[in-house]
């Protein structure tokens, strides 16, 4: 079933700041810049610069400052100033950039290995999810699955679990019937939100704001910090926990430029990366809590506890098609489900004890 989509031209928007950062008609190298004979590395992400991804890019900058700044200076670029995740991802291919963070939705085209987190209800508990990107082992693998397209994956960060929200109350699968939801541009996501009985939207992160706000869709899913982060709180009043998938970013680098790196300097990166995803994972707790105390309290956000069972039956057969369309996604399905009995059976029937208790508010 893959989808070999071909990649499109770089928005005119990117266009313009590419042209401005000096990168214009780079080639595989071409977007190397010095100043003051220090390398420029430049990170692009779709976050603000309060989001815990981007505090763990700033650790990420300063590890390697601290330890290599003679000879590189990084840059974070944040808010898809360099355009949407997709298109950050070309720019890191052909090397214009060195590194990017995006949801594994936007890897599925690329290696259809990243599938697998688009499934819903894969991991049967938030311990499980942690335990399987945690493996780090195993995930290597994994993120080498795209050195064909010019880029690998150098570390992971949380994004949290997601949820339906919309300008309606969701209680039921029925209540999603007529409505229009964004989702991430995956064929897996938009089944999902087919078979909760919802039409699918699937459009970039950055657009979603404004398309509730003109009523183009009716809402989205995602973690709790897109209702404040983003602010789609202001626009879409009503966030129920569905809990349907945990798609986890990554930061991405361009395969030439780490190639290109030696030894001692490659195992700073690793390092760097690593530090950066303990910051984001610390700042990402207590962000969660406070995106909810502030969607409900200034923005006037409805939490709702639903049956998640409900929402489960819709998506019975999702996960067995998913693996009879890609055999590649199977092994870490596998791999995936051992976690999830180790993790124990006290977790499995979590969802609906932990929305009583985390989802509740
Ligand atoms: C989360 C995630 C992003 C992703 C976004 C989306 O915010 O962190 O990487 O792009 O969801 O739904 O597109």
């Amino acid at each position: 079933m893959k989808m070999m989509k071909t990649l499109k031209p770089i928005l005119s928007v990117s266009l313009c700041v590419i042209m401005l950062l000096g990168l214009a008609g780079c080639s595989s190298s071409g977007g190397t810049a010095f100043t003051g004979g220090k390398r420029i590395i430049r990170i692009s992400h779709a976050q603000s610069e309060t989001h815990p991804e981007h505090l763990g890019l700033l650790a990420f900058k300063e590890y390697i400052e601290e330890n290599l700044g003679d000879k590189y200076e990084v840059e974070i670029y944040p808010n898809e100033i360099l355009g949407s995740a997709s298109k950050a991802i070309e720019l890191t291919q052909t090397g214009a950039i060195d590194f990017v963070v995006a949801g594994t939705a936007n890897l599925e085209t690329f290696a259809d290995v990243y599938e697998i987190f688009s499934m819903p209800y894969l991991f049967t508990s938030e311990e499980a999810y942690f335990a399987t990107m945690q493996d780090t082992d195993y995930m290597e693998q994994v993120y080498a699955s795209t050195d064909e397209a010019g880029f690998r994956v150098l570390t992971w960060y949380n994004a949290g679990t997601r949820n339906v929200y919309a300008t309606t109350k969701i209680e039921t699968p029925d209540d999603m019937k007529g409505l229009k939801i964004r989702v991430q541009q995956s064929p897996a996501s938009i089944s999902l939100v087919q078979a909760f009985g919802a039409a699918a939207s699937p459009l970039s992160f950055g657009e979603v704001y404004t398309a509730i706000q003109q009523g183009v869709i009716n809402g989205a899913e995602n973690n709790e910090l897109a209702l404040t982060n983003n602010k789609h709180g202001e626009v879409a009043k009503y966030y129920s926990y569905t809990k349907h998938q945990m798609i986890p970013d990554m930061l991405i680098g361009n395969l030439k430029f780490l190639e290109g790196l030696s030894d001692d300097e490659l195992a700073i990166f690793q390092e760097a990366a690593r530090i950066s995803t303990e910051v984001e994972m610390e700042y990402w707790d207590e962000q969660i809590e406070e995106a909810k105390e502030i969607a409900e309290t200034d923005m006037g956000v409805e939490f709702i506890d639903v049956n998640i069972d409900l929402f489960k039956a819709k998506v019975a057969d999702l996960q067995e098609e998913m693996l009879e369309d890609n055999e590649n996604i199977r092994d870490l399905y596998d791999h995936i489900q051992t976690i999830n009995e180790s993790i124990g059976t006290e977790t499995a029937t979590t969802s609906a004890e932990a929305s009583d208790t985390e989802g509740g508010n």
